[in-house]
C-alpha cells in the first residue's frame, strides 16, 4: 500500500538525480555542501559550453571580418577571444575545485550551448560587429542569471567569478557596439 505521505514520483526522481550526482563528487576539504557543490557544478558546466562556443565565435569574426573597419575589428575580435579564453579556464578550473568534472571538449559544448548559432555566411564588418555584439549579451545575462542561482546555492566564489566575467563581456560589448551605435533614445534596448 502507497503511504500517504510518499513524495510524488517527480520529486522522487530529481531527488535520486541529486543523491546520484552528489555520489560522483571527488572528495574535497572545500567546506560547501555537497548539495551546493553539486548545484553549482551544474550550472558552470552549463556556462562553460555557453563560453567556450562563444570563444569559437569571436575566433570566427576574427578570421572573417572583411571592410573598411578590418584591422580594428580583427585586432579588437581577437582581444576578446583571449579574453573569453580566460573566462573558459576559470569556468572549468571552479568545477574541478569543487570536486566535480569539467566537461569542456568542442562536442559537448556544441551539444549544450545556449547561445544563437554564428552565421557562416556573413562577411562585412557591420554584419559581425552586429552578430558578436549579440553573442557577447546573450552570454552576458546567461552570466547574471548565473549569478543569482550561485548566490540562492550560496557560493560566493562562483558568485564573485561570474561577475568578474560579466563585467568584462560588457567592457568587450561596449567595445564593439561603440562601431555601430545610433543616437541616444533611438532604441533603448535592442
Ligand atoms: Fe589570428
Amino acid at each position: 500500500m502507497i503511504s500517504k505521505t510518499a513524495s510524488p514520483p517527480r520529486q522522487q526522481s530529481a531527488r535520486l538525480k541529486r543523491q546520484t550526482e552528489q555520489d560522483r563528487l571527488f572528495p574535497t576539504k572545500n567546506d560547501l555542501s555537497p548539495e551546493t557543490r553539486t548545484g553549482v557544478i551544474d550550472l558552470l558546466n552549463r556556462r562553460l559550453a555557453d563560453c567556450i562556443d562563444l570563444q569559437t565565435q569571436c575566433k570566427q569574426a576574427h578570421w572573417n571580418v572583411k571592410g573598411p573597419s578590418f584591422i580594428a575589428l580583427h585586432k579588437l575580435f581577437d582581444d576578446i577571444s583571449s579574453d573569453v579564453q580566460e573566462y573558459v579556464d576559470l569556468l572549468a578550473e571552479r568545477v574541478v575545485q569543487l570536486g566535480g568534472v569539467a566537461e569542456g571538449t568542442a562536442r559537448c559544448a556544441a551539444e549544450r550551448s545556449a547561445l544563437s548559432e554564428y552565421p557562416l555566411d556573413i562577411f562585412d564588418d557591420e554584419d559581425h560587429v552586429d552578430a558578436l555584439s549579440t553573442a557577447l549579451s546573450e552570454f552576458g545575462r546567461m552570466c547574471r542569471e548565473g549569478i543569482d542561482t550561485s548566490d540562492e546555492l550560496g557560493d560566493a566564489d562562483t558568485t564573485d567569478i561570474l561577475t568578474e566575467i560579466s563585467r568584462g563581456l560588457d567592457k568587450w560589448l561596449w567595445f564593439v557596439e561603440a562601431h555601430q551605435q545610433g543616437t541616444p533614445g533611438e532604441d533603448g534596448n535592442r
